[in-house]
């Protein structure tokens, strides 16, 4: 669909527009009274949120993304699906599964009597990905920007056998820094620990960080919090339908061979994650549907 075609369509006049960003890509530019978010069809990644009310982005974007066709967008939320992390059994397949960087089709948009602007994606699948997910089905992204960021995942089975998947919004958060920051709301939780040998622990109080954390939390289903004494703000993440949290900064040297966070853009970020990833995979009998929603909200502390 062409641009024009997409604002003939979907656009709703002072909320939501279809426009030409970097790379060439398209993206849905929402504003409205209550928040604004930019959105990129190529992966249905929403790139950035802010409620009118905070100075600054929910949703961290680096200064450094990169945008290309076929290529994940650092920063912003962005969609892993049909796996979590690396492929099972295939190591050339993408981690994070390949939703995050193939097309998706805008199905609906709606001004709300609420103020808030909903939108709806499909996902486009194609050769690649058939080749990697042989699999029916249809997934959507439905969004709603307002005060909140309302975001749901929905899976539907096509198949006449049952499907196992893997999913997460691999949201990254605008923090002060990240060293002053605690994420609260896991207390208690397993963990599976991935920087060095892989172990399983035990939550012990708030996160705080010092170093490189990248955990899979599992069972993990409760509200979290991200405390930010410098932004004088706490991020909520409320969630259902998703049992796994995933808690990940990558710290200096990380950052540095990934090449798109910039000189220490990682400090102002902090990704806590919604999803349903190893213990937690989803089995979806045939013919039915999943959906894992989150919220994102922000308050003064
Ligand atoms: C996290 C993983 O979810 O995503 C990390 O737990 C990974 O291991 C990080 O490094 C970033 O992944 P990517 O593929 O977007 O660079």
């Amino acid at each position: 669909m062409t641009l024009t075609d997409l604002n003939t369509r979907f656009g709703l006049s002072q909320q939501l527009k279809f426009v030409e960003g970097p790379g060439g890509l398209i993206f849905a530019e929402i504003d409205n009274a209550l928040g604004t978010a930019y959105l990129c069809l190529q992966g249905a990644h929403i790139t950035t949120f802010r409620p009118k009310d905070q100075a600054e982005p929910v949703i961290w974007l680096s200064d450094y993304a990169k945008f290309a066709s076929g290529k994940s967008i650092r920063g912003g939320a962005p969609v892993c699906w049909p796996w979590f992390g690396a492929h099972a059994t295939e190591s050339g397949f993408p981690g994070h599964g390949y939703a995050r960087t193939v097309m998706w089709e805008v199905t609906q948009s709606a001004a709300l009597a609420s103020g808030e602007t909903e939108i709806t994606l499909a996902l486009v699948e194609n050769e690649q990905s058939r080749a990697q997910w042989p699999h029916p089905c249809r997934v959507e992204l439905n969004v709603v920007v307002g005060r909140s960021l309302k975001v749901g995942l929905i899976t539907t089975n096509l198949g006449d056998t049952d499907l196992g998947i893997g999913e997460a919004l691999h949201t990254y958060f605008q923090i002060g820094d990240i060293a002053e920051i605690q994420v609260l709301g896991l207390e208690g939780c397993e963990y599976v620990d991935k920087v060095g040998p892989v172990t399983r622990r035990e939550q012990a109080g708030p996160i705080t960080f010092s170093g490189e954390v990248d955990r899979v939390y599992v069972n993990s289903e409760s509200t979290c919090v991200i405390e930010d004494r410098r932004l004088q703000r706490r991020i909520l993440i409320a969630k259902t339908g998703a049992r796994s949290t995933v808690v990940w900064t990558p710290w200096t040297e990380k950052a540095d061979k990934m090449g798109d966070f910039g000189p220490d853009g990682w400090r102002r970020m902090v990704c806590v994650e919604s999803g349903n990833a190893l213990d937690n995979v989803v089995l979806i009998p045939a013919g039915q549907s999943h959906t894992m929603s989150v919220e994102y909200s922000a308050q003064v502390l």
